[in-house]
């Protein structure tokens, strides 16, 4: 795609998880060889790109932002039908990228540069910011449009073309997203979409890195992957963008306003079927709160809806089946020392139904609460994708910290707390890129720094102006207009102060 309709080796089928005899799109699956021509195709188109303005790039921007906003009903319902998001969150994902449209069209008129003063007389400094090139960006389907949308719309701002390889089992919404693009009238060749499963991806990727067709990388995804292509980024001298997972966690204090910490864990653990990169991980919760919020938390989760996506629920089924053979993995975790407070676990079904809620042959998974966690447990740890929060308690602030930070992650925290001291002492202490009060751990506003640390991700940050060092590269010009030869550091004007002076 991108001028040209690429031949697949092979097919996929992307089937409704809520419906799963329902096809949604049939893709062919490019190799290799297809990925890194694709790369060869950016690479050329790009040169035209970069010499566009921005600010006419910025317009470009706008278009697609309004293109978006007016296929936003549509756009959504298409989300909802490929991956079972449920229709509001898949609405407010589609607003997600008129936003970052909205703050990048302004940047097509600042991307500012600066001038500098030299330390020599005649001599002007600047900088410019240059698209870094071709950007390769490969993204999961949790969030089939909106994180696209975090890496293209910034990138092609800049000036740079994009090879984009988005999950399969989301392909008809990027199709729709690509549509969407080149109805703004991108040239071709500078938006390329393919897709690809994930070993062709990283053959193509490391065709096109010797190649040097591919300048930056953007990945979102699984931290296991990350650390792959980090690696191979790595080999060729790049610093990729890599968005990975996340054990987030939120420390109930004692002075909590408990109902809003109930409301905050309930869309943190369980909406998008806990299927965020920002979903929570673990309730941290002070001993002395801990049996009053786990009951309230359980009563909340018992009276929310679990269904059709189209609905108003709080989760519809999970995202595709690979994310469901995995959920039921973490499932596994679960040790005797546990207790599942949220009532039967396991896919909903006829034999195992949820409320007279049978699954209606969709991938509808019971949500879990697991109380009596403990930070050795695997569940603590790791990474746990799907609609599973466990609970643990800690006595004192710096414990709490302590366990916030445990398992190595380091994307979104947030904490629940009445007394700004605890929030600040927080904010310091935990090790995550994003930091809520009072509020969900998800749902970052976009634009803001969205990134994090450790097994999150290498400290990259996408949103807002902060992802412009990704997709940008400062380049420095000095302009010597005196005549003659000024040597740096050496033909620099001294002026001699009375270091011996006192009053
Ligand atoms: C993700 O799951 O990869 O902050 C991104 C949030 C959303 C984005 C999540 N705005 O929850």
């Amino acid at each position: 795609m991108g001028g040209k309709d690429a031949a697949g080796s092979d097919t996929y089928t992307s089937a409704n998880p809520a419906r799963l005899d329902e096809a949604v799109a049939r893709v062919g699956l490019a190799d290799a060889g297809t990925f890194a021509a694709a790369c060869r195709t950016a690479k050329d188109a790009q040169r035209e790109w970069a010499k566009v303005p921005a600010p006419v790039r910025g317009r470009v921007i706008a278009s697609i932002g309004r293109l978006v906003e007016a296929n936003a009903e549509s756009l959504a319902a298409l989300v909802t039908e490929e991956i079972g998001k449920p229709y509001a969150e898949a609405l407010g994902e589609v607003r997600e990228i008129v936003d970052t449209c909205d703050f990048f069209l302004g940047e097509g008129r600042r991307l500012y540069g600066q001038t500098v003063p030299s330390e020599m007389p005649d001599k002007n400094l600047f900088t410019f910011r240059n698209p870094v090139g071709v950007a390769t960006v490969i993204t999961a389907g949790n969030f089939p449009v909106a994180v696209p949308s975090w890496y293209l719309v910034p990138a092609l701002l800049c000036g740079n073309a994009v090879v984009w390889k988005p999950a399969e089992y989301a392909a008809a919404s990027a199709h729709a997203m690509y549509r969407l693009f080149a109805a703004a009238g991108l040239p071709d060749g500078v938006l390329n979409v393919v897709f690809a499963d994930g070993a062709q991806t990283f053959e193509g990727l490391e065709r096109a890195l010797t190649e040097r067709t591919v300048d930056k990388i953007g990945f979102t995804g699984s931290s296991e992957v990350g650390r792959k292509i980090g690696e191979l980024a790595g080999r060729h001298l790049q610093s990729p963008c890599l968005e990975l997972g996340g054990k987030n966690p939120m420390v109930i204090m004692p002075d909590a306003d408990l109902d809003l910490a109930v409301e905050g864990a309930l869309f943190a653990g369980f909406g998008t079927a806990g299927q965020r990169c920002t979903s929570l991980g673990t309730a941290i919760v002070h001993e002395s709160v801990h049996q009053d919020f786990t009951d309230r938390f359980v009563r909340a989760l018992k009276a929310a809806r679990v269904g059709d996506p189209r609905e108003d629920v709080l989760a519809g089924p999970l995202l595709d089946r690979k994310f469901a053979d995995r959920y039921e993995e973490y499932l596994t975790w679960i040790q005797p020392h546990h207790r599942v407070v949220s009532g039967p676990t396991g896919r909903i079904t006829e034999d195992n139904p949820r409320d007279g809620f049978t699954g209606e042959g969709g991938l509808y998974y019971h949500p879990v609460v697991v109380d009596g966690v403990r930070p050795d447990d695997r569940i603590f740890l790791e990474e746990t994708f799907g609609p599973i929060v466990g609970v643990t308690t800690f006595s004192t602030m710096a414990e709490a910290v302590e366990l916030a930070n445990r398992p190595g992650y380091g994307l979104s925290s947030s904490i629940y707390t009445t007394n700004p001291k605890h929030a600040f002492a927080f904010r310091e202490g935990v090790s995550a890129g994003m930091v809520s009060i009072n509020n969900s751990t998800s749902g970052a506003e976009a634009h803001l720094p969205f990134g994090g640390n450790g097994k999150s991700g290498n400290g990259s940050r996408q949103s807002g102006m902060w992802v412009l060092d990704q997709f940008t590269r400062w380049q420095s010009m000095n302009w010597d207009h005196s005549g003659r030869l000024q040597k740096a550091q050496m033909d620099v004007a001294e002026i001699t102060p009375d270091h011996g002076f006192r009053l």
